[in-house]
């Protein structure tokens, strides 16, 4: 089979070689996925740049989401069979032509919804359903802030949000991302670039704050959101974009710019900081993967989450993908198909 390796650390257009290597076999507990889509993720720019530890040694195969059909269950799988149009999240190796995984990271994917778009439940969708349903449960008129707003995983919060009658504040850079956040049931877009988030939420909510942060941005935005909250609020730490296209000092910079904080703090103030790393949930605790993953497919079929395709590209433009969601331009899912 043919599988897209990452061979080499920075820029897009160097990075990647598509090479033969044999099929995998799926193991006991596995299933074998004939990959008919698989979607990006910002983590595998992060992994191209050197910056995700937890990626395999170069050269490695990235991808945590396919879409396709089972070709092979191993032992004791229940939960699908060959045959079985699924999606599913892989722990790398998703940028190949077959793909192995654990079956409990594989769902059915929803009648109406293509392979494509079946791509974005497994890492985003499971990622914003953990957040928001998991750690934070959020209410009817709560005042919630998605970062990044237009990107896959706030695309999904957005929904969740809209779904618990939640006020949506959310942040994007430019004017077709804050269409976009409007056109989903967004009440308050703020452009970060034209506007400061902390003192629009000031402004909107009287001084009062928001219940519920979900930041991926990480470095100052997440100061800035901890002083945003209102008491009782939480902020949901998952990503660290703004470390992403700096030079060490930068990332020492933004790591410091993060704060410094003390449990007094938390307690005093009466708000909560919550990290999440889908990578660590399905590696340690596959049950609660499954779990999230059933009740996303779940919203999916009941039309509550409907991933957006940002953009579709063929597997040979792979460096063009990941320089478009790199360089902000991307809104939504960005998926890479095999060709015929
Ligand atoms: N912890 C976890 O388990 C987990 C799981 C999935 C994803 N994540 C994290 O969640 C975030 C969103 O992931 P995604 O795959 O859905 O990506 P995405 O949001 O679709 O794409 C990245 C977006 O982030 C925004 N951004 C903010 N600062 C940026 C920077 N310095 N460089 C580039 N983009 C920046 C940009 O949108 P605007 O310019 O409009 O803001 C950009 O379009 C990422 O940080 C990712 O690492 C974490």
């Amino acid at each position: 089979m043919k599988a897209v390796f990452l061979i080499k650390n920075g820029k897009a257009s160097t990075a990647f070689e598509m090479r033969d290597i044999p099929t995998p076999v799926a193991g006991a507990g596995q299933v074998l996925i004939k990959v008919e889509a698989f979607g990006l993720n910002f983590a595998d720019v992060m992994a191209r740049n050197g910056m995700y530890k937890e990626a395999p040694p170069i050269p490695c195969v990235l991808g945590y989401d396919v879409a396709g059909v089972v070709t092979e269950v191993g032992p004791s799988v229940t939960n699908v069979k060959p045959g079985d149009t699924v999606t599913a999240m892989t722990r790398f190796g998703g940028y190949a032509q077959y793909a192995v995984t654990d079956a409990r990271a594989t769902s059915k994917i929803p009648a109406h919804m293509d392979m494509a778009t079946a791509t974005a439940l497994t890492t985003q969708f499971c990622t914003a359903y953990f957040a928001a349903a998991e750690m934070v449960n959020l209410h009817p008129g709560d005042k919630v802030l998605v970062q990044s707003g237009a990107g896959g995983v706030g695309t999904a919060l957005i929904q969740f949000a809209k779904y618990k009658q939640c006020e949506i504040f959310s942040t994007a850079g430019t004017k077709e991302k804050l269409q976009y956040l409007k056109a989903s049931g967004v009440q308050h877009p703020i452009n970060y670039t034209t506007h400061d988030f902390e003192k629009e939420i000031k402004t909107i909510t009287g001084g009062k704050g928001v219940d519920v942060i979900f930041d991926a941005v990480g470095g100052k935005s997440v100061k800035k959101g901890f002083r945003s909250l209102a008491s009782g609020g939480r902020i949901v730490c998952y990503g660290a974009a703004d470390m992403s296209d700096k030079n060490i000092f930068g990332k020492v910079k933004a790591a410091l710019d993060f704060g410094i904080y003390h449990p007094v703090m938390f307690m005093m103030a009466s708000k909560a900081m919550i990290g999440v790393n889908m990578l660590r949930v399905a590696d340690d605790r596959p049950d609660m993967l499954q779990r999230c993953l059933e009740a996303v497919t779940s919203l999916a079929e009941k039309g509550v989450f409907a991933p957006t395709i940002g953009k579709i590209f063929p597997v040979a433009e792979i460096a063009i993908a990941h320089e478009f969601l790199e360089t902000r331009k991307s809104m939504g899912k960005v998926v890479m198909k095999w060709q015929e």
